[in-house]
This record gives structure tokens, sequence and C-alpha cells, in this order.
């Protein structure tokens, strides 16, 4: 495909702005396996979409750009190309031959390089909005694209509830029943995802590790609780957070908390406050705190806050949906 269906790319401003929103996520099990050879490992992975939005709007100008706002927009996200938000725009562009520059505007309301997803909500988001915007239909070809753009683009495109081979970006679509209730919180450091990934790799080949990787994902034990995802699968059909709560799993905790030991001090923080199970998110340094209900959520929420070593607490639900173009308010 080339050009745009919208008229000449030489006024582009004259089109009108495009919004979309993508969710974070929490893995709900993550089993890694391996490092393979072309720099990735084989993961077995459970993915729950979660109710903290990032909105991308575009607005066509005369050159590309990012801006952000929102709870989390912080001077550590980047404002170039390495923006995932303008990186997937420029990548859709290349792959369709389109040339219609724009500012990417994104709210941000996914803590920054907390293992939450909100990089690839960022992703997911202006991909949506871009093929929008230059009227590409070419599902197969947003696909590709998003894959390229990182291993859990993919996922924030489709939302919901998920397991993931592969990078991660194998996608099998899982029945979810009803809502679970999470609080999140952030401890003060943050951490690199290929960090983490790495560190993992060092305190397996030291033996220091308790998931073991030469029996392939899922073989290890991080944390109490058994490294089963048909385990995590059957929970989440049944909509009971007591048995989600049994069957969380994280083989980067150790890695994780190995980096920033503070992440220790944040799950007792919270398994003090009475949550039912705490879990690393992805590569941390995020933790989720599974809750009963709302009410237990507020509960848990309150005395996170009053914490010391707790930086923010969010609370939210579980699913959410994929990533979808928000409509313009209506005229007056
Ligand atoms: O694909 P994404 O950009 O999210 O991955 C960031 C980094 O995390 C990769 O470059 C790799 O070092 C690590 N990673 C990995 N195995 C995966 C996913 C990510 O080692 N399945």
């Amino acid at each position: 495909m080339t050009g745009s269906p919208f008229g000449p790319a030489s006024h582009p401003e004259t089109l009108d702005p495009v919004t979309a929103r993508a969710y974070g996520k929490i893995n709900a099990f993550l089993a890694v396996g391996p490092l393979q050879d072309d720099g990735y490992h084989d993961l077995v992975t459970v993915f729950q979409s979660l109710d903290l939005a990032e909105t991308v709007t575009l607005v066509p100008a005369e050159d590309f750009s990012v801006t952000l706002s929102g709870r989390y927009a912080d001077t550590t996200v980047p404002l170039d190309s390495s923006n995932l938000g303008l990186a997937a725009v420029l990548a859709l562009a290349e792959a369709t031959g389109t040339t219609i520059p724009v500012e990417v505007a994104i709210e941000k309301n996914v803590p920054v390089a907390g293992g939450m997803g909100g990089g690839s909500a960022d992703a997911a988001a202006a991909l949506v909005a871009y093929a929008h915007l230059i009227g590409c239909t070419d599902r197969d070809l947003i696909a590709e694209v998003a894959r390229g753009l990182g291993a859990d683009v993919p996922f924030a495109l489709r939302g919901g509830t998920a397991l993931g081979t592969g990078r991660g970006d194998e996608l099998s679509p899982v029945l979810g029943r009803g809502e679970f209730h999470w609080v999140l919180a952030t401890s003060t450091g943050r951490l690199s995802t290929p960090e983490v990934y790495r560190r993992l790799d060092e305190l397996r080949a030291a033996g220091s590790s308790t998931t073991g990787a030469d029996a392939g994902p899922g073989a290890g034990a991080a944390e109490a609780g058994p490294a089963d995802p048909a385990a995590v699968l059957r929970a989440l059909g049944t909509a009971d957070p007591e048995a989600l709560a049994g069957a969380l799993h994280n083989d980067m905790t150790d890695a994780a908390i190995d980096l920033l030991p503070d992440i220790a001090h944040v799950m007792d923080t919270g398994m003090r406050a009475g949550a039912l199970r705490a879990l690393v998110s992805g590569s941390g340094p995020t933790v989720g705190f599974l809750a009963r209900d709302h009410t237990h959520a507020l509960e848990i929420a309150v005395l996170l806050e009053a914490s010391r070593g707790v930086r923010q607490v969010v609370r939210t639900t579980g699913p959410a949906g994929g990533a979808h173009l928000v409509p313009p308010p209506a005229a007056a």
C-alpha cells in the first residue's frame, strides 16, 4: 500500500487527529527457558490486561514528534524514535510506504519501566491510530509490525487474557471469567528488562537461582506455588481469586530482587497488609498484590500507601480489552 486515501501528504495538518487506547498487563504466570541464539528466551506466560490505559492521540503535523502527559509522564521516557509510540508509527509508515507525519501525544497511566507493559501499550495504541489515519486495514501487516516492535506488543494489541509462547508473542486466547482486583506498588528503583533476563541467566549459571533453565520453562519454583500454567488457566476460568493466588508464578522474581532488593520489602509489606499473594510483574519492579474484592483492595492500598519504601500505589482490575480507537467527542 502506498500514499494515503486522505489526500496529499504535503498538507497532513488538514487531517483530523485520531485517538486510540491500549492497556497495561500483568503476567499471572511467567516461566523462562534458556537463552536462544536470537538473544531472546523461550517463554510460557499467561497475560492479563489491566484497566490502566495508555491513550495515544496522533495529530497530523509537519514533522514526527512525541509529547507526554498523564500520571506517569516523566523525564525517563524517551522523546526520540526509541519511544515505542513513535517507533510504532514510523514502522507502520515504512511498512506501508506512507509519509504522513504526526505528533504522537501519549497520556501515560501505566507505571514506566515497571514490567506493566506501558511502552508496549503505547506501541499498540499508536499502531491502531496510525492504521486508521492512513486507511490501512491489513491486519496481518499490522500484526507483523507489532511483533517487530517488542515481544509484548502483540498482546497489548489483543488484550483480555492470553497464553503466550515463543518470545511471548505467539498468543492463544484464554477463556477468563469474572474480574480480578489488583493493587500495584512500585518501589523507588527501576529495572531494565534485558538486564533482568541477563541476571536470571547469570544466577542460573552460578546455580543460585531456584529456577532451572535446563529442564525448560516452568521447571523451577522461585516462589511458593506450582510452576504450572494449567493451574493459572483453570483459576482464571473460575473467577476465584483464592485459587488464582495459589497458582501465580514468575521465574524472574529472584533476578529482579537480586538487582533491586527493595522489591522483597515491598512484597513483605503488601503481604502484611493482607494481600492473597504478591507477584512481581513481568521483569519488575512493580509488584502486584491480588485482593479478594474491591473492598479488600482498598484496605491493602491504604496500608501500602502508608508504608516506607513504596513509591506509588494503584488499584486496578483485570481483564481489560485490547487496543481500540476512541471516537472523537460528539460535536456540540
Ligand atoms: O522484545 P522486547 O523489546 O520487549 O525485549 C526486550 C529485551 O528483553 C530483549 O532484547 C531481550 O534481551 C529480553 N527478552 C528476552 N526474551 C524474551 C523477551 C525479551 O530475553 N522472550
